[in-house]
């Protein structure tokens, strides 16, 4: 069985006082029945470590190197030792305005899992790839090359975010997630073994909130959802955790 997770990811967002919500958020769902994470920026990380009880602490990014003559760069090692325990990488937004590749993508989940940490590892189709009907080669050629051989449920998640999904207020159909997220597992599976391939959980980012989390957290092989502007208010983030509680309640 797959544990469920949610996952948020605070962005360029939030300082000091907004570490009250992540309180707030570790208060409400002490004994939740899924995965907490949330991903604040580098500067909260250490500070979020020391109050986040049992919700778990990520990076948005980290270098493949593992220390060196990298200005302005964190490494994998780096998040680890302040108590972060996962780290997303390839977010679109970083493919976009860095041009990482998917190459890049791998070797910094190589550095997450020799630190120790989960590679949460986004992909997804812009919008002239879906109208031109490439998704599932976009996201079949994303997987192959981002994710690495070693990949497993243990140190590996992959979040499916549809890009012009992200911060926009449009979701695809419930049909149209399922049909990516049995996709990737199908995906998963063949490269990776059975065991492997359906062991390791699969998300859904991109404007979900408390509105439609239900419903697409009833979507086959959804284990979760990573959060972007929802997860920043304990008020909008904590529905979404319920919904995935009573989704694994229910399964
Ligand atoms: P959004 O962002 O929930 O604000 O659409 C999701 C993400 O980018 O991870």
């Amino acid at each position: 069985m797959r544990r469920k997770l949610a996952a948020g990811n605070w962005k360029m967002n939030g300082g000091n006082a907004e570490l009250d919500d992540l309180r707030t958020i570790g208060e409400r769902h002490s004994a939740a029945a899924v995965d907490i994470l949330i991903c604040p920026p580098f500067t909260l990380i250490a500070a979020a470590a020391q109050i986040a009880g049992s919700i778990s602490i990520g990076g948005q990014n980290c270098h493949a190197a593992a220390s060196g003559a990298h200005t302005g760069d964190i490494s994998a090692q780096m998040l680890a030792d302040v108590g972060a325990s996962a780290v997303i990488l390839g977010h679109s937004e970083r493919r976009e305005d860095y041009s990482e590749t998917s190459d890049e993508v791998r070797a910094k989940a190589h550095a997450a899992h020799a630190a120790g940490l989960i590679a949460i590892i986004c992909v997804g189709e812009n919008l002239a790839q879906r109208e031109a009907q490439n998704t599932l080669d976009i996201i079949g050629g994303q997987l192959a090359t981002s994710v690495p051989d070693i990949a497993n449920g243990e140190n590996t998640v992959i979040a499916y975010e549809p890009c012009w999904a992200i911060g926009t207020g449009l979701t695809p159909t419930t049909d149209q997630i399922g049909g990516v997220h049995d996709f990737i597992r199908a995906r998963l599976e063949k490269r990776l073994g059975t065991g492997a391939g359906r062991s390791i959980r699969l998300l859904y980012g991109g404007s979900v909130k408390a509105g439609n989390a239900a419903e697409i957290f009833a979507v086959s092989n959804v284990d979760g959802a990573l959060v972007g502007g929802a997860s920043l208010k304990a008020n909008d983030f904590s529905p979404i955790i319920s919904a995935l509680e009573v989704s694994a309640n229910a399964s």
